[in-house]
């Protein structure tokens, strides 16, 4: 019995502080935390109830076949209660869904640097944000920062980079320089409380090939070769808690910029999903 108590105590610890929950779990609509029903780990069901509320709107409805967002959101141990940063959130897809799987008690910060707000976020995000405030929303906090130079709160228990981890490679800051990644990478391991996730999905690019393709749109494909995200991201003090499938592709063929066709095929390549963790 006190060695069952034990057991029970463990599993909810680890569920609690966002420890890995196996991928493969996660990835086939559950996790270890869902099934043991703790209170603090993410809650497969609700996370799916959220792509239904009606306030979203049918443009984000009609990416979620592709995007999976709930099945992520549970991958990544997204709960109720948890503050999450969005980073480079855009026009917030995931920022709206984030908000609705924390809840009252959480918060969601929706970071952008000056570039993506100026030439894609401002209108997209702040339409958005009207919109959700209007209905009652006060989780979404918005930070207008630089990757380098942003001041997220401290103890997050998550942050998310979806879809922009190569844009760091020819993004321009105000300078006309790029992102300090490095530095980026401490500010983020600095505000995620430890055992907090970072979670990054971004679209694969050839194996090997490092940051070959990961060039202005104009001039790249607009991915990236997971191999260095996951140096990166290890040598800036985090550790990979899981990977998952769920948004691969094994027909892309990984040599197509993913906003070719007016960005019609964006949601279908083969893309990486890492969960990594500040260490304890
Ligand atoms: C795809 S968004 C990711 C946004 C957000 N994190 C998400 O998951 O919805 C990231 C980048 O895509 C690029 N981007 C967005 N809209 C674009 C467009 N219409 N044409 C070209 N590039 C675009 C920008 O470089 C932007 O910073």
């Amino acid at each position: 019995m006190r060695a069952m108590l034990v057991v029970v105590l463990l599993v909810l610890a680890s569920v609690g502080c966002g420890a890995p929950a196996g991928p493969d779990a996660a990835a086939n609509g559950g996790s270890e935390a869902g099934k043991v029903a703790a209170p603090a780990g993410p809650d497969p069901a609700k996370l799916q109830s959220a792509l239904a509320d009606p306030l979203r709107p049918e443009e984000d409805r009609a990416r979620d076949a592709d995007r999976k967002p709930a099945e992520v959101l549970a991958f990544f141990g997204i709960a109720e209660g948890m503050r999450v940063a969005d980073l480079q959130a855009t026009g917030g897809f995931y920022t709206e869904l984030l908000s609705s799987a924390v809840g009252g008690d959480g918060m969601v910060y929706a970071q952008n640097n000056a570039f993506v707000l100026a030439r894609f976020a401002e209108e997209p995000l702040t339409t958005r944000l009207t919109r959700l405030s209007d209905a009652g929303r006060r989780n979404i906090e918005r930070i207008d920062a630089e990757l380098d130079e942003m001041e997220l709160p401290a103890d997050l228990d998550a942050a998310i980079l979806v879809r922009f981890y190569h844009d760091l490679f020819w993004l321009p800051t105000p300078d006309g320089d790029q992102a300090d990644r490095a530095e980026f990478l401490r500010r983020v391991h600095d505000a995620l409380r430890p055992g907090g996730v970072f979670g990054i999905i971004d679209h694969h690019a050839e194996e090997g090939s490092g940051a070959r393709d990961a060039l202005d749109p104009r001039e790249g494909l607009h991915r990236i070769d997971a191999e260095l995200v996951r140096q990166e991201v290890l040598a800036a003090g985090f550790e990979l808690a899981g990977e998952s499938d769920l948004l691969a592709n094994p027909d892309d063929t990984r040599d197509w910029n993913i906003f070719a066709d007016g960005a019609v095929r964006r949601d279908k390549t083969d893309r990486f999903v890492f969960k990594f963790v500040k260490p304890r």
